[in-house]
């Protein structure tokens, strides 16, 4: 995995001229992480697998950073982390092959391309990276994420209907969207 991070720290434009920094979270990123997800509003946040505004949570994430399983791209701009998308890696096993994105945007930082920016970022990691297929995983009414998904060639694979609870114990729809990678030897081989 390390020979695909080369790449960053690499700079991006987003819609109305404003430059991010790309690199993967570091262990000394903590309490920046942290007051990241002390943006994301509650009523998203109850949606969240993850309690991510509880310290501990983010401090284990930090301290257990292994790229080759959880790749967590951060987006830096104006001196903080404004995105965070991430690349899960099941290393064996039948999902060997699959790879699961995640992401998720600062609220002040929406509707600028950012969260399309990241997931293709993580496309062409991922494609790098050997895999065949992506994942994504949402809750019915995370209707924003999965347009923006479906926009960038995932489509439907599952739909649960009231499947999954949430944080309130909340029942859901649980909707596995997904797409094929194709690689760089699969279009050497179109020719
Ligand atoms: C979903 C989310 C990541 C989008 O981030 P973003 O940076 O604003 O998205 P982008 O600007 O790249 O938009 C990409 C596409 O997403 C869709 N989208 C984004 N915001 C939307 C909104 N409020 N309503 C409907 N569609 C929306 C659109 O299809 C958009 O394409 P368009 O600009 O051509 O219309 C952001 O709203 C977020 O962090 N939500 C909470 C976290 C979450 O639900 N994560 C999903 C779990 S994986």
């Amino acid at each position: 995995m390390d020979d695909y991070l080369e790449r960053y720290p690499k700079t991006v434009t987003l819609k109305g001229n404003l430059e991010a920094t790309l690199r993967p979270l570091v262990a000394a990123d903590e309490k920046a992480f942290h007051e990241f997800f002390c943006t994301v509003p509650e009523t998203e946040r109850l949606l969240f697998k993850h309690r991510v505004t509880e310290p501990e949570v983010i401090h284990d994430w930090c301290q257990r950073i292994d790229y080759g399983k959880i790749l967590p791209l951060l987006a830096i701009a104006d001196g903080k982390i404004v995105a965070d998308a991430s690349l899960h890696q099941q290393l064996g096993g039948w999902k060997r092959h699959i790879g699961r994105i995640s992401v998720v945007v600062h609220p002040g930082y929406r509707g600028r391309g950012l969260a399309r920016k990241m997931i293709q970022e993580l496309i062409d990691v991922a494609s790098d990276a050997g895999l065949e297929k992506l994942e994504a995983e949402f809750l019915g009414n995370q209707q924003a994420a999965r347009l923006a998904f479906a926009e960038l060639g995932f489509s439907d694979l599952l739909v649960l209907p009231d499947y999954v609870k949430d944080m309130q114990a909340l029942a859901h729809d649980y909707v596995l969207m997904g797409r094929h990678i194709i690689t760089d030897e699969e279009y050497a081989g179109m020719g």
